[in-house]
């Protein structure tokens, strides 16, 4: 199976663009790098089922053969996410249809909905063939179902489903109207006929109807993966399932709900920064992945889960080029295997890329590979190589879970109604909130969980809620409970202002929340784009301002000038030993690096290397007796870190310090303490 205590190395393999010498040169060139794990056949329905009924099935036999004989496990993919042209010939009705009507055609990939029963029905005929087929391969390590759920559809299936899930969310037609505020804008339902999926429409569309749709949605595309997940588990329950997330505030998937439903929690990570903002995001998406793994450990039947590490895989990376807007952008030197060794150091069980060997042809014919268009004397084929010694060497490492005191509350309904045209700000962004808070922990060097509201929170000394909007009386009982437990708190705008239908606490905001932040704010200011404000204390704030009336808090910074001078911006309340932070607009980095040092000091938590220079990274895995320092030096000059231990990539102890050349990393198991 996959998990034989190494780290995985590999990515997508795609011999179905490449002749059969290909292959054997492909496994070669796999074992020098160490690869131990290759996903096959995401995108092969055309060429594994190239007419109705109608299969190939040789090729890939003797490509698992040949990879099973070169000690290579392999992710098999269901190859769902690209119907064949056959597919959407014979059945049209199972073409996408946009919000505006258009119904989409054949020529890319996700090209299907995933509520139109024949695509269901033919991703179930796929899935249970390969199964019949392959489920016993002694190559097989894992099944990796469909590729990125994410696209969405309004077409009549679409719309047909929608109405059942809601028949069954809310029972009637009176909660769904009370739920919806239909009486605004006489949209006030009779019938479960009359309601539609949330088209395009001529102004704002109803918050509650397109927040249900989204979390319908994100429960459709799971039932997909689940009736495929099924079969695979009926043709050999041994071998673990999992589908690889995309990450983005456009992806209509609650993954924290889904994860409880996979093997194995696995993303796909392309940081969209190329400047420092890349290892930020990398950090994040790992944290991200990791405190998923731990919400679908706590929910597992699973009891070898339960009590593990909690587990995750780097599905896909970025060999080289990452592609932002506008162009691609070539990784330097060493920075592919320091976001490697960074979602390692955040619980990943090794680094996997998109894709094996650049293809010649099709769309993604220049996205970076491990063996590029150059060929394997390449620098990134080298980096690649080394890549791989490294993972061998931290084998050991899976035995440790990532430190962290500080959690941060994320979850999917919130981003997805803060950005809802009709809030008082287009500047919203629920995950740039969440990346905000983040970074400047990250910056500071603070351990930080991402936890789903409802996760126990007994580890951590400080609760961040960064733009947590919905909040219900258990949301709102869950973060009392951990104040009352003697946890801190760090509330930031626009929390707990709405319940989980997007309709507004009244008494003045954040509704959830005032009683325990003792204030209220009785008024919003956003500000625009260019916008900021002056804060007391040398700081900035952009994108929002709110008057804030203390209750009960003391103020710990105030706005400087315009219509809130002299207000509080900042605020502090006691509640028994335990302080709950409030900051009512989106501080500079600087100011809110400062401000969560402050309150992480207060909560009694410290970096996890205090003397690391800025620019060396910092993660530490511990296991009962054990623990491993991750040391990534991001600058491009030597850096001497405070540390003892053997690190582990070069074999050479480190007496007191250690010195990371420019771009260099190490792995440190440390002395026990
Ligand atoms: C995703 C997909 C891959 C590929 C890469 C390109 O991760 O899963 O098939 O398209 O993006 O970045």
């Amino acid at each position: 199976m996959w998990d034989d205590g190494r780290l995985c190395h590999g990515g997508d393999y795609n011999p179905e663009q490449w002749p059969a010498t290909t292959w054997r040169e492909d496994v070669a060139l796999m074992r020098r790098a160490r690869v131990n794990l290759v996903t096959v056949g995401v995108f092969a329905w055309s060429r594994l089922e190239p007419a109705p009924g109608r299969y190939d099935f040789g090729w890939l036999d003797e490509v698992l053969d040949l990879l099973h004989d070169g000690g290579i496990r392999v992710a098999l993919a269901t190859p769902t996410a690209s119907p064949p042209p056959w597919f959407s010939l014979a059945h049209p009705d199972a073409l996408p249809v946009t919000a505006d009507g258009v119904r989409l055609h054949h020529g890319s990939r996700d090209t299907y909905c995933a509520a139109a029963p024949a695509y269901r029905a033919a991703a179930r005929g796929i899935a249970a063939t390969l199964a019949a087929r392959y489920a016993h391969h002694p190559a097989l390590a894992m099944w990796h179902v469909h590729n990125e759920y994410g696209t969405t559809c309004h077409c009549p299936h679409t719309e047909a489903a929608f109405r059942r899930w809601l028949v069954d969310r809310h029972g009637d037609l009176d909660t769904l109207n009370a739920a919806w505020a239909t009486s605004f804008w006489s949209q006030h339902y009779a019938d479960w006929a009359y309601v539609s999926t949330p088209r395009a429409t001529q102004y704002l569309g109803n918050p509650g109807q397109l927040l249900d749709f989204r979390r319908f949605w994100s429960d459709t595309l799971l039932a997909a993966y689940v009736e495929q997940r099924d079969l695979l588990k009926a043709a050999n329950p041994a071998v673990p399932v999992t589908t690889n997330y995309v990450l983005g505030d456009w992806v209509p998937v609650d993954h924290a709900r889904w994860a409880a439903e996979v093997d194995l929690v696995a993303i796909d990570h392309y940081p969209s920064a190329v400047d420092g903002g890349a290892e930020e995001q990398t950090a994040l998406a790992a944290d991200l992945a990791r405190g998923w793994a731990r919400h679908g450990r706590l929910r597992s039947a699973d009891p070898a889960r339960a009590t593990a590490p909690a587990t995750w895989l780097l599905m896909e990376s970025a060999a080289s080029q990452i592609h932002t807007p506008g162009r691609a952008h070539t990784k330097e030197p060493g920075r592919m295997a320091r976001h490697s060794l960074s979602h390692v150091a955040r619980g990943s069980r090794g680094a996997m890329f998109f894709q094996w060997r650049a293809p010649t042809g099709g769309a993604e014919r220049f996205h970076s590979a491990l063996v590029p268009h150059t060929g394997a004397d390449s620098r990134v084929f080298r980096e690649s190589v080394r890549l791989g010694e490294h993972l061998d060497r931290l084998a050991e490492v899976t035995a440790g879970e990532t430190a962290a005191s500080v959690a941060l509350a994320a979850d999917a309904a919130s981003g997805w109604a803060l950005r809802h045209p009709g809030m008082p700000s287009e500047l919203l962004d629920g995950h740039a909130e969440l990346a905000a808070a983040h970074r400047a922990l990250w910056r500071a060097g603070y351990g930080c969980d991402v936890v789903v509201p409802g996760d126990p929170l007994d580890r951590y000394r400080l609760l961040v809620l960064p733009a947590l909007y919905l909040a219900d009386d258990t949301t709102a009982g869950w973060v009392r409970a951990h104040v009352e437990a003697g946890g801190h708190l760090l509330v930031s705008y626009l929390s707990g202002v709405a319940d989980p239908h997007a309709r507004v606490h009244l008494g003045g905001y954040p509704g959830a929340y005032r009683d325990l932040l003792g204030l209220r704010v009785e008024e919003f200011h956003p500000l625009a784009a260019d916008e900021q404000v002056l804060l007391s204390g040398g700081g900035t704030g952009r994108i929002w301002s709110e008057t804030v009336q203390l209750h009960g808090a003391e103020p710990v910074g105030t706005y400087v000038g315009g219509v809130l001078d002299g207000r509080p911006a900042v605020t502090r309340h006691r509640v028994g030993d335990s302080t709950a932070w409030y900051v009512s607009t989106r501080p500079d980095d600087a100011t809110y690096r400062r401000l969560l040092t402050e309150a992480a000091r207060t909560a009694g938590v410290h970096p996890v290397c205090p003397d690391a220079p800025p620019g060396v990274e910092a993660v530490r895995r511990t296991a009962p007796g054990a623990s491993w320092l991750f040391l990534l030096n991001h600058t491009d000059r030597p850096q001497r870190v405070p540390a003892d231990g053997l690190d582990l990539l070069t074999g050479i102890p480190a007496d007191g310090a250690v010195t990371l050349p420019a771009g260099a990393a190490a792995v440190l198991r440390e002395h026990p303490r």
